[in-house]
């Protein structure tokens, strides 16, 4: 494998592009047209094209969609990829989630080897939560985040988009939440996705001002870089630490796309639901895995996944207007 192949150490592989949810920031009212049954990976071609990541280093595969726990066989499907071998062990398994089936699946996803887990959570209130993911319940997704720390679910981290006029009142209250039992609040700087149809430029929350609320908060004067990072080496989010007082040595991440480039440092693979290879979550740009995988000649997968990563371009083209982004939706690629 090549140089930036060997950089690759984790691959976000979407499920569904089907949500029990429609986040207002994610899915047009209306929905969006989903691909029909037989266009996604079944759940053995998933598992197939895992082994052959794990083989070349993925160490860790992280399971997104729409919404990874619409899709069902997910449990057998945790299971089935914990036992790939890597060059270094087996392959790790980690999920995002909106954390509404959490509750009832939790236990079995923690007996099947999944070892993390991201939940969405972009209010506290039971009434904005509902206003923006049109169908949420807050109460069943904090149910599902106690079960799933009572089960231990390995390493958890909230995903919260901060949306200025919506929930930026509320930061520091989600991020007490997280530190006050041990998870992670990550604050995600809100993206032009779907040609920018769903984006309000006014919404969009700066990752200085993240820093500034959050640092008020914690009442210090500002919050320092946090160098430690996770197996996945250099990420999409840049992670910060509290240095002193009641909260000293606490955590958050911020994914800041819009105003803080990290495109040079990206090393994120995704493959859609339907098995298409994107080199940027921000590009519409892919490579079709699907066809090399159902071909049976074994060198079109290899060749087709050089061919994804020699085209990446150097950077996105978001712009602070809402222009420049991707014609998919977040909905259909899984963040
Ligand atoms: N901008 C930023 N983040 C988004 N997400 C979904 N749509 C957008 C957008 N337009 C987030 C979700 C989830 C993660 C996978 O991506 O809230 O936490
Ligand atoms: Fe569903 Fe996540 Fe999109 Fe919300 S952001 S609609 S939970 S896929």
């Amino acid at each position: 494998m090549d140089q930036q192949q060997r950089r690759v150490r984790y691959l976000r592989v979407s499920l569904t592009d089907r949500c029990n949810y429609r986040c207002t920031y994610c899915m047009p009212e209306e929905g969006i047209e989903h691909r029909h049954r037989d266009e996604l990976l079944s759940l053995e071609e998933v598992v197939r094209l895992c082994a052959v990541f794990a083989r070349w280093g993925v160490e860790r595969v992280r399971l997104t969609g729409g919404e990874p726990t619409v899709r069902k066989g997910l449990v057998s499907l945790v299971t089935a990829l914990r036992q790939l071998p890597t060059p270094k062990g087996k392959l790790e398994v980690v999920m995002t989630t909106n954390g509404e089936r959490l509750e009832a699946l939790a236990e079995s996803l923690a007996r099947a080897g999944l070892s993390g887990l991201t939940v969405s959570i972009d209010s506290m209130r039971p009434d904005r939560f509902r206003q923006i993911t049109r169908r949420g319940a807050l109460a069943r997704v904090l149910a599902g985040i106690e079960r799933a720390r009572a089960v231990g679910l390995g390493t958890i981290k909230l995903n919260t988009v901060a949306l200025r006029g919506f929930n930026d009142d509320e930061l520091g209250e989600i991020t007490e939440y997280a530190w006050t039992r041990d998870m992670v609040p990550r604050f995600i700087e809100l993206m032009p996705m779907a040609a920018g149809r769903l984006f309000v430029p006014g919404e969009l929350m700066p990752a200085s001002e993240i820093r500034s609320a959050i640092a008020t908060f914690a009442e210090v004067a500002e919050l320092v870089p946090d160098e430690a990072r996770g197996i996945a080496g250099l990420g999409p989010a840049t992670y910060w630490r509290v240095p002193g007082g009641r909260f000293a040595g606490r955590r958050l991440g911020i994914i800041a796309a819009m105003t803080e480039n990290f495109c040079n440092t990206c090393n994120r693979l995704r493959v859609s639901a339907s098995g298409q290879l994107h080199a940027c979550l921000a590009r519409d740009e892919a490579g079709d895995l699907r066809g090399a995988l159902r071909s049976g000649d074994p060198g079109a997968l290899e060749e087709r996944v050089r061919a994804v990563l020699g085209a990446k371009r150097e950077r996105h083209g978001f712009a602070l207007d809402g222009t420049g982004g991707p014609r998919k939706a977040m909905i259909s690629i899984g963040g």
